[in-house]
């Protein structure tokens, strides 16, 4: 049985004090629940979160990381960091970074084994954009995502891997993938695990992201090759978030 995941993607939203007062707002509402909670603040953040949620059921995550373990790269932010900054999940790959900051296929495949060489496990996140759906092109572009980390990883690195899929045209757009679409690419990727490694593919969660909100997470969270979801902005309002969660459980 795969556990469900629920993260909030925090993005580039925050500060000190609205951190702390998210942070208290879901702590004070998480009751006991089957589903593993974890949050992705901006990466100036993690050592504040990590202390905030110190001693409860919530993991911390980065948005992002460089491919490189250090060096000269101004700016840039090693996993050995974010692992010492107390966190234990990575986004990689993240539309966002793909499409805003022109990162490829290969980049996100030495970024993935970046992370997982720094102790961390990568969430990779993989979509396509409206144009390819259009163009019926979903399971290219998921199958070409995913065999660049699956080719450079290989395929046991999935053991400790998760993936979420993000439909660009969902993020932020308030246009959800329907339950029916989300489990079509859900059981593609799972397929593609499968074709490779049939264990790790019955145990390697996916979540969903794009526009989930506790209207529509039940339904979501309810087709068989769901395992939870990235949620967006939903996550930066408690209430929003929990009911998110309970609708996990
Ligand atoms: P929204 O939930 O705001 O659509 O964002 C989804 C996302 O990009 C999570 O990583």
């Amino acid at each position: 049985m795969r556990r469900k995941l629920v993260a909030g993607n925090w993005k580039m939203f925050g500060s000190v004090a609205r951190n702390a007062s998210l942070v208290r707002g879901l702590l004070d509402g998480l009751t006991d629940t089957p589903a593993e909670v974890a949050v992705f603040p901006p990466a100036l953040y993690l050592q504040q979160v990590v202390g905030l949620v110190a001693g409860r059921p919530v993991l911390v995550g980065a948005q992002d990381l460089s491919p490189f373990a250090e060096g000269a790269y101004t700016g840039d932010i090693a996993g050995g960091m974010i692992k010492d900054a107390g966190a234990r999940l990575v986004l990689v790959g993240h539309s966002e970074r793909r499409h805003g900051h022109g990162e490829s296929d290969a980049l996100v495949a030495e970024k993935f084994c970046a992370a997982q060489a720094a102790g961390l496990t990568p969430v990779l996140c993989l979509g396509e954009t409206l144009a390819e759906r259009d163009a019926d092109q979903t399971e290219q572009v998921l199958g070409r995502q995913f065999d660049a980390v699956l080719n450079r990883a290989g395929a046991a690195a999935m053991a400790d891997a998760v993936l979420a899929y993000e439909p660009v045209w969902a993020i932020g757009t308030g246009r959800t993938a329907s339950p029916e679409q989300a489990e079509e690419a859900h059981l593609f990727l799972r397929s593609r695990m499968a074709s490779h490694d049939a264990m790790i593919a019955s145990s390697l969660r996916i979540l969903y992201g794009g526009s989930v909100k506790a209207s529509n997470a039940e339904a979501i969270f309810a087709k068989p090759n769901v395992d939870g979801g990235l949620i967006g902005g939903a996550s930066l309002v408690s209430g929003d978030f929990l009911a998110i969660i309970a609708a996990a459980s």
